[in-house]
């Protein structure tokens, strides 16, 4: 199956799922009374909206743990987007018949070798037959990275305005080895693509005819910011070099060894994340059981690792993971943010339908599994624990949620139930305090909480921001493990946030049941948005290219939402909220769906117990301003000047981007007028966050 036909099968699933449960979900009658049709035409003026909040009915807390990452390699999320690495392509493996993304300099001649192996995991290398070499003809070769490599001056400013500091050094490695007689040596340089600018370079020297690391600092001097450059190693000597594992890093977030890239990472930080669902996606699961995360493949010495071809590769050619972003980055990328892993394990099933039955067959993956998990939470006295501390990590993790694959519903052999339930056994077993998520319904156990998927338009989530209002809270608990509103590609705009905040108000609302959310996907690297480029999956959170990066609107409303809000839920009621008409698409096989009122304005309220705040949040999904009246009752006062934070645009198609990173950003502005009855304007296409204090 290509990758169109599983989008439009993916689509299709959640849609289905999304429909069940809004009918399961009768609209709450306290939100939705006297709604007025915007559209009707009408000489009186609409009543205004009023929303009613008891600051003395605490209905549930909100999830501490609601706000969090889903993270996947998709969209070149990891290799050419958060891992540091700067080669496209560094260990040769990414196309069996081609050293692709390399080039040759000058009078020399590239191609891969499987005679000169590095290891059985880097099986194959570069070799470079630069016999023709001379002093004023170099040979050599040529890496242009992931659509570019970053050089940056002293004013160099990103749409987060951190990092600001021109790269200082570069750390260049590489293993190379040469034929008899070649005693010269290698020029190692980032250089622009014309050849004019050599930024920084270094000297190589002492290759011998066995393997052997070589690293330098390539230091480079002040010019301006640009990323249409290449890297380079070149020499003037005769001779033939074999090369494996070429790699260029820029400093890294916290410094760390094989990190990650510092803006992308304090995008991530300024939303607060609680947790980070790792490591996919279809990117668990692969194509084939081959294919899979296969953790223990991805950990350990880098030279080590085998890599592995990517599921969305059908989309995007030589799509392959050299797995240097293994297990273990993983989870010090959580440490770094202060956040949890959400760790789903391989259960299994992978995309192209290959899949194993519950049973004996199994249980080698139900023992990878427990591997995986002592891996993470293990002390050095456990064998996996043993491991982590012997590649660097001697602490162990937090762990609290494990998920059993992904989006299992497409498993059509109905396996699914048993694989579960067998993974479920083993891991109470041995970690009882683990909290197991199943990707779809089981029957033969209970799992503890379920992962729901949507990926919507603006209407329908709007349509859905009821849904779990009135879900009975018998059942297991709920991880929206991924959702967005796609409106926008490659990043959402303002309809797209829009349509977020009005789910997100829903999820928060309701997060005594819906424990987890996590946006997806949360990368795109939008340097190449045609067909076969950088971009699988339009509507991703934030987007970059090799030199900088920005936040979409989407972005922002999920910062908001998950750096503001207390941890207790107010109860809320509603009158005259007006609503729009929506047609639905046509149901499956083409029948019409009737016309639907849906409601324009979106609200929820929390309270921070500590301070006593009211943090309430107004969605406000229309074109004019909305007057609306609030009413607290329960509290004895509230202060008349407090804080709004508000995200606006003059259109729903306003965006942002690289050229114009900033456009659609919240505002923190002082209000006055407040207190236990006010009514306030909420601008057209707004998301507005009241800080209320109470006495
Ligand atoms: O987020 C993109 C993809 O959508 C994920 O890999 C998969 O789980 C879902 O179908």
């Amino acid at each position: 199956m290509n990758s169109r036909n599983y989008l439009a099968r993916k689509l299709s699933a959640s849609k289905w799922l999304g429909l069940l449960l809004i009918c399961a979900a009768t609209f709450s009658r306290a939100q939705t009374t006297n709604s007025e049709a915007t559209n009707s035409v009408s000489t009186t003026p609409p009543p205004v909206p009023v929303l009613q909040i008891q600051a003395d009915n605490v209905k549930a807390h909100v999830s501490p743990t609601l706000y969090g990452l889903m993270t996947e390699e998709i969209n070149f999320s990891y290799e050419g987007g958060i891992y540091g690495e700067l080669i496209r392509n560094r260990t040769f493996k990414a196309n069996p018949t081609n050293a692709v993304y390399w080039n040759t300099v000058g009078n020399g001649s590239i191609s891969l070798d499987t005679n000169q192996p590095l290891n059985d995991a880097l099986n194959v290398s570069l070799k470079l037959d630069a016999t023709q070499a001379t002093k004023d003809s170099p040979a050599g070769i040529a890496n242009g990275g992931y659509w570019g490599i970053p050089v940056k001056d002293s004013n160099w400013t990103t749409s987060t305005g951190w990092d600001r500091q021109p790269i200082a050094a570069y750390h260049a490695s590489f293993y190379a080895k040469a034929a008899n007689g070649f005693d010269g040596t290698l020029t190692v340089a980032i250089q622009s693509n014309d050849g004019k600018t050599v930024f920084a370079s270094a000297e190589v020297s002492g290759l011998t005819g066995d393997w052997k690391k070589y690293e330098v600092a390539l230091t480079p001097k002040s010019s301006p910011s640009s990323k249409d450059n290449v890297f380079k190693i070149t020499t003037t000597s005769p001779g033939t070099i074999w090369f494996q594992q070429v790699s260029l890093f820029p400093p890294t977030f916290n410094n760390r060894a094989n990190g990650n890239r510092p803006d992308l990472m304090q995008l991530l930080a300024d939303m607060n994340p609680k947790f980070l669902r790792l490591p996919g996606g279809n990117y668990l699961e692969g194509d084939y059981i081959n294919e899979r995360f296969d953790w223990k493949k991805t950990i350990g010495d880098i030279s080590q690792r085998p890599g592995h071809r990517s599921p969305w590769a059908d989309q995007s050619p030589n799509y392959w993971s050299t797995d240097g972003f293994g297990l273990l980055e993983y989870l010090e990328w959580c440490e770094d943010l202060h956040m949890e892993p959400l760790l789903a394990v391989y259960a299994g099933y992978s995309l192209k339908r290959d899949y194993i039955k519950p049973g004996d067959d199994l249980q080698p993956y139900v023992q990878d599994a427990l591997d995986e998990i002592e891996y993470v939470t293990g002390d050095a006295t456990t064998k996996w624990g043993a491991q982590r501390a012997k590649d660097g990590h001697p602490a162990p993790f937090p762990l609290h949620y494990v998920e059993v694959g992904n989006e299992d519903w497409f498993d059509r052999s109905g396996s699914y139930d048993g694989r579960f339930t067998q993974f479920f056994n083993a891991i109470k077993a041995k970690y009882p305090n683990l909290q197991i998520i199943a990707t779809t319904k089981v029957k033969s156990s209970t799992p503890d909480l379920i992962d729901e998927h949507y990926y919507e338009s603006q209407e329908q989530m709007e349509a859905q921001s009821q849904m779990y209002d009135n879900r009975p809270r018998t059942g297991p608990k709920v991880f929206v493990g991924e959702w967005a509103t796609r409106v926008g590609s490659p990043t959402p705009n303002m309809a797209g946030a829009l349509g977020d905040a009005a789910w997100m108000c829903n999820m928060e609302r309701n997060s005594d049941l819906v424990l987890l959310e996590s946006y997806a996907p949360l990368f795109v690297n939008v340097s190449d948005l045609k067909r076969g480029g950088s971009m699988q999956w339009p509507s991703d959170l934030i987007g970059y290219d090799a030199l900088t990066s920005y936040g979409s609107p989407s972005y922002y409303a999920q910062k908001m939402f998950s750096t503001h809000h207390g941890d207790e839920i107010l109860a809320t009621s509603s009158q005259d909220i007006p609503t729009y008409t929506w047609q639905p698409p046509a149901r499956r096989g083409g029948q019409a769906a009737a016309p639907r009122q849906i409601p324009s304005l979106f609200y929820d309220a929390t309270r921070d117990s500590a301070s006593g705040t009211i943090v309430l949040k107004i969605v406000n999904r229309l074109g004019t301003p909305q007057p609306m009246k609030i009413e607290i009752s329960g509290t004895a006062s509230v202060d008349a000047s407090g804080e709004a934070i508000v995200l606006k645009s003059d259109s729903p198609n306003d965006t942002n981007s690289i050229k114009d990173p900033v456009k659609v950003v919240p505002v923190t502005e002082k209000v006055d007028g407040l207190g236990t009855s006010f009514t306030r304007d909420f601008p057209p296409y707004s998301i507005t966050i009241l800080e209320l204090k109470t006495k």
